[in-house]
């Protein structure tokens, strides 16, 4: 299963789809050359969700999760009809391995938040591409009878998630900016609409006080394994006992700290995922 995002992001997704499919192997791709995302044009992201979709191809992926609510926005449905067709394109990519590759994407949990608000009005929080992509702006459509949504772009939270700044003063005041304007529309529900912000939610949640709820994801589970229930497939990983998947990370640009930032991540985020990985460049 190849995992895509713009930086560290999509880990609180790889965690998520580890602790589901033990079984799988997981190829994690950070493009931290063009992060963030959010303000990128959409065809830009659009272009780097084609390459990364090659490159998880050619190293043997069938699923691809976009961990990453702008890039699904701009390049989901694409990415569907682009790779359901011409299968040959597949194949040669993969080297004959692979014959068809599924997409699962994420997209902020409006649903939940609007059909469970107890005040009537939710707050969003996402980048400003997925905040004016036609897939949010339908989303937000259904629901607008349920709840008043309001909407504030995360200002500066993947910046401060890729920097490591998850807590401290400085975290506290720049998540106060966007999350308060929403707090005193009155909303009680939170949705975070941007993979990198889970790790901003200790300080969300200190800020929003006690009786909130928080919403991370997509109703749609992503890694319902229903969805991913092929006859074959399942055989196959039944047939690997209790074998546990490995996982890795590549990186479009490494610095120094590549390695120790992803180490932090996921020592913080996630305990159990401590095997060790390699990262390496992709043009
Ligand atoms: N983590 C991504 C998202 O879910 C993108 C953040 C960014 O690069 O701006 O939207």
């Amino acid at each position: 299963i190849g995992i895509f995002d713009s930086g560290v992001g999509g880990l609180s997704v790889l965690k998520e789809a580890r602790r589901i499919l033990p079984a799988e192997d997981f190829l994690y791709f950070s493009d931290n050359a063009y992060c963030p995302y959010g303000d990128k044009d959409q065809d830009l992201i659009l272009e780097r969700a084609r390459e990364i979709t090659d490159f998880l191809i050619f190293k043997g992926a069938d699923i691809i999760v976009v961990a990453c609510n702008t890039a699904t926005a701009a390049a989901i449905s694409a990415l569907r009809e682009e790779y359901s067709q011409p299968l040959e394109r597949i194949r040669m990519i993969s080297g004959g391995r692979i014959d068809h590759v599924k997409f699962i994407g994420m997209e902020p949990a409006v649903k939940p938040a609007a059909l469970g608000t107890r005040t009537g009005v939710i707050g969003v929080l996402a980048t400003a591409g997925t905040l004016s992509a036609s897939k949010y702006l339908n989303t937000k459509g259904q629901y607008q009878d349920d709840a008043v949504i309001e909407e504030h772009i995360g200002e500066g939270f993947v910046e401060l998630v890729e920097s490591g700044q998850w807590s401290g003063d400085r975290a506290r005041e720049v998540v106060k900016a966007s999350l308060q304007p929403l707090l005193d529309a009155g909303a009680d529900t939170i949705v975070l609409g941007c993979t990198h912000y889970p790790f901003l939610k200790p300080v969300i949640e200190k800020i929003g006080g006690e009786g909130k709820e928080y919403w991370v994801r997509d109703r749609n589970y992503p890694f319902d394994p229903a969805f991913l229930a092929n006859e074959q497939r399942m055989a196959e990983k039944s047939g690997r006992g209790t074998y546990f998947g490995r996982w890795r990370v590549e990186i479009s640009k490494p610095q120094e700290s590549s390695e120790a930032r992803f180490l932090n991540v996921i020592s913080v985020g996630d305990t159990y995922m401590t095997k060790p990985f390699k990262t390496r460049r992709l043009k």
